[in-house]
């Protein structure tokens, strides 16, 4: 099958035609997910739902609407990696796939529309747009990386600069939105997005079933409760960790503090961990979210290094920052620690600018919308 999730780029070899194998190895395999959540229904377990934005059965309907389009992404695993952490991981590489929540929304709002190929928020709304024959504005701060600009650009989309604060970008979208009478497609306060971000954990869970932990990138939310809620109602024991760039802790500091901190500046390679939690994702957070660990720039750029250098995936710093988090002191001298064995570690973004110099520029989400 053609490999479209990363453009230029052939299929990493599939974990069904190798085996397991170190590195490139997937492991594991079983009961169907239906299987799985067959078998919470008659042990009398209620999956999670009332009140959040999402819950399994909006997951499995996201499941079914987009998997004609989406790939299932491989579980990479690497001794070496093991054994630096200590632990069994299984890396999900989710930086292969297109964007689930955007494709979740857009079927389900213009159901004719074709398939988007690109895996970040932005590129995916303006290529669907495109193929629908709709414009798009897409409200991009101006410090935002150069390559994620020209990806909105070549797919069509049209570029909206807001001032790089969380606030200027809401505000700009908020006017884009009334004078084009856009819809807003939101990129993690929305059920549509968090329910197709909940398919990932569907996936994962019928790869490896036996996790126990997993660890997620936070920014506004929306993925790690797409992930959180469906995780949770496939088994409830399983443990979820945030992992948020120290400069842009707000997740951190909201559970901490029992509600919605938003920090006056960022501050952090991670670009795509700006954003601060929504209305919807934060009760996710609040309730489910086991912990939120925490880490430094430095950390994001070794584990960078290491998805590249010995996984062989180029994982952008926002994406990497799971692994970051595995490795971080706060993990290891958690509680959590010793109960977490098997590790799946949400691998989200590959959207590096090998051009641009980021390390110094702190950066931020961007808001898109499609008319
Ligand atoms: C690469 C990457 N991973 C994870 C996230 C987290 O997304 P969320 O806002 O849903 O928490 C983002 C957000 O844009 C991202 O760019």
């Amino acid at each position: 099958m053609e490999y479209d999730g990363s453009p230029n780029r052939e299929h990493p070899p599939t974990p069904h035609a190798n085996g397991p194998r170190e590195f490139g190895g997937r492991v594991g395999v079983t009961p169907t997910h239906l299987g799985l959540l067959k078998g919470i229904m008659d042990s009398g377990i209620q999956p999670q739902s009332q009140g959040y934005a999402a819950d399994i059965t909006s997951i499995e309907e996201a499941k079914l609407r987009i998997s004609p389009y989406i790939h299932e992404t491989p579980v990479l695993t690497s001794k070496s990696l093991n054994s630096i952490a200590r632990k069994q991981l299984y890396f999900k590489c989710e930086c292969f796939q297109k964007g689930l929540g955007v494709l979740q929304m857009l079927y389900s709002l213009f159901p004719m529309i074709k398939q988007p190929k690109e895996s970040s928020h932005t590129a995916a709304v303006s290529l669907a747009a495109k193929l629908r024959g709709i414009p798009a504005y897409i409200v991009i701060p101006e410090n935002a990386p150069r390559c994620k600009i020209e990806n909105v650009k070549r797919y069509g989309g049209q570029v909206i600069w807001s001032e790089p604060t969380f606030q200027s970008r809401e505000n700009v979208a908020k006017k884009v939105q009334q004078e084009t009478g856009a819809i807003m497609v939101h990129p993690f306060n929305d059920k549509y997005i968090i329910s197709g971000q909940g398919t990932i954990s569907l996936e994962l869970l019928e790869q490896i079933p036996e996790i126990d932990t997993i660890v997620v990138p936070i920014s506004g939310g929306g993925l790690i409760s797409g992930v959180t809620l469906a995780a949770k109602a496939i088994n409830p024991s399983i443990r979820i960790l945030a992992a948020e760039p120290r400069g842009a802790d707000d997740a951190a500091q909201s559970k901490a503090a029992g509600q919605i901190i938003r920090l006056p500046e960022t501050k952090t390679i991670a670009d795509g961990l700006c954003a601060f939690l929504g209305d919807l994702t934060w009760p996710v957070v609040r309730d489910l979210v086991d912990d939120i660990i925490t880490v430094g720039d430095e950390a994001i750029i070794e584990a960078m290094r290491m998805c590249y250098e010995i996984l062989k995936v180029a994982v952008e710093p926002s994406g990497a920052i799971g692994l970051a988090a595995v490795l971080s002191d706060q993990f290891q001298q958690s509680a959590a620690w010793k109960d977490s064995n098997n590790i799946g570690i949400i691998l989200s973004g590959g959207n590096i600018d090998l051009v641009e110099e980021q390390q110094q520029k702190p950066h931020s989400h961007n808001l898109a919308f499609a008319s």
